[in-house]
């Protein structure tokens, strides 16, 4: 089994860190291969929390070696506090932690791009604001973009940013559209004296990962790649336009990693036992039915608000189409459900068995988000479970109802049900 990739099947926080977590030490890699500091995960270790971002959850293993892939995109800062974060936990990564040379930097004008770009109301996405969109357009669009690498050469990163940040100041105030007076230009010296300073803290971390990992394959060693985001956000096959600007799917591992796709051999999708969104874009089944709704009775119960910007996620019953789609795209062999405990109490539940569009009905997910908006979910009932399932540990545990509700998803969702979670804790695990 030399690679393994956990993605999470629906919009992005699926709880995928628990199931790195849970797969511990089978690993001698964990590798990010897309996205940037939008993602979040809380992880323990040595009895403190942290707070991560940008590194991946496989940090905390001492004996692990953690990538962050050539797919990913880079805010040097942010890249050094989580370090000094974990450093002040009594958790050295400098040994254990390698990020890409291609990797692309972030840059504050992509801040402040994504700022103005989200501040009008007219094609305004939601994003994190951590200018993670930004950064990719210049990568794609090959004239503005500064990799990794090129932060290691002085004299050269000098002259990159003296052609890049002229024209970037001239484009805020194109953005800024007639209210660029509060604008302040950016100074291409005083930016590249700024990343010069986070570069020679870098270097010992920079290298080119690609061939680390193509070595270490060919060493028989174990990979697993943790993709940041949900499959629904992916750029291509996510509900365009109301998506991440990378592929968050396995598809993404080859770009993002350098890894030939043939040697992932295991792919893992986690799904919530509910569906949650942050930021705009159709969502068939959300539950917007007030402060006294079940809305905001998972949300609370869930603790469904945003590890990075701390908006309140939008919450809604499973969704059997949107799963199937992913399950599908991302090739998962397994699934596993996670946060089964937040549905207790409720009297009934309901899951989406299919769309109607116009009256007719559908049993395909359209993931043109002009479609989507139009489709209204066709639900099934299932009774609902009083009972704490939170100290079940085998399927035998659960109240009948919970069972139920397991293998309606196993059933609809055409995979087997590897995991189920109930609780937030390591052992609050039912391993199937
Ligand atoms: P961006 O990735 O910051 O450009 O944001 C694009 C969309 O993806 C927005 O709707 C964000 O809320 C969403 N998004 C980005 N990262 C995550 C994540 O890790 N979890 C959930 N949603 C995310």
């Amino acid at each position: 089994m030399a690679g393994t990739c956990v993605v999470g099947l629906q919009w992005g926080d699926e709880a995928k860190g628990k199931i790195v977590d849970l797969l511990g030490d089978q690993f001698d890699y964990v590798v990010r291969y897309n996205g940037g500091a939008n993602a979040g995960h809380t992880v323990v270790a040595n009895g403190k929390t942290f707070k991560l971002s940008l590194l991946p959850t496989g940090v905390i293993r001492p004996n692990v070696t953690s990538v962050i892939g050539n797919g990913v995109v880079v805010y040097p800062p942010r890249f050094l506090e989580e370090v000094d974060q974990l450093a002040k936990g009594g958790l050295d990564v400098s040994r254990s932690l390698v990020l890409s040379d291609h990797a692309h930097v972030i840059f504050p004008y992509h801040m402040e791009e994504e700022r103005l770009a989200e501040s009008g109301s007219d094609g305004k996405i939601g994003t994190t604001g951590r200018g993670i969109g930004p950064c990719y357009q210049d990568k794609v669009g090959r004239r503005f973009g500064v990799r990794v690498g090129e932060l290691l050469r002085p004299d050269h990163l000098r002259e990159r940013l003296a052609q890049i940040v002229p024209f970037k100041n001239r484009l805020m105030v194109a953005f800024a559209n007639g209210h660029a007076a509060g604008l302040k230009p950016f100074e291409p010296n005083a930016i590249a004296d700024e990343y010069l300073s986070y570069a020679a803290v870098l270097k010992p971390y920079v290298t080119d990962t690609s061939r680390m990992l193509q070595e270490a394959i060919r060493a028989d060693k174990r990979v697993l790649f943790e993709a940041a985001q949900g499959s629904l956000l992916d750029v291509d096959h996510g509900t365009y336009p109301y998506v991440t600007s990378s592929s968050s799917l396995p598809s993404g591992i080859w770009g993002g990693s350098g890894l030939p796709a043939k040697h992932v051999t295991r792919i893992i999708g986690v799904v919530k036992a509910y569906t949650t969104r942050v930021g705009r874009g159709p969502f068939p089944t959300e539950l917007d039915d007030g402060p006294e709704g079940v809305g905001e009775r998972i949300r609370k119960v869930g603790r469904e608000y945003g590890t990075v910007t701390g908006r309140p996620r939008r919450c809604g019953w499973f969704d059997a189409m949107a799963v199937r789609y992913t399950a599908t795209l991302a090739g998962a062999d397994e699934i596993t459900i996670m946060l089964l405990d937040v549905l207790s109490g409720l009297p009934e539940l309901k899951m989406c068995v299919a769309y109607e569009i116009d009256g007719e009905r559908r049993t395909h997910f359209p993931s043109d988000a002009y479609d989507l908006e139009r489709c209204k979910p066709v639900y099934e009932t299932i009774s609902g479970w009083q009972e704490d399932i939170t100290t079940a540990r085998k399927l035998s545990d659960l109240p009948s109802a919970a069972r139920r509700y397991v293998d309606r998803v196993r059933e609809l969702v055409g995979l087997p049900v590897s995991v189920v979670s109930v609780g937030p804790d390591r052992d609050q695990t039912i391993r199937v």
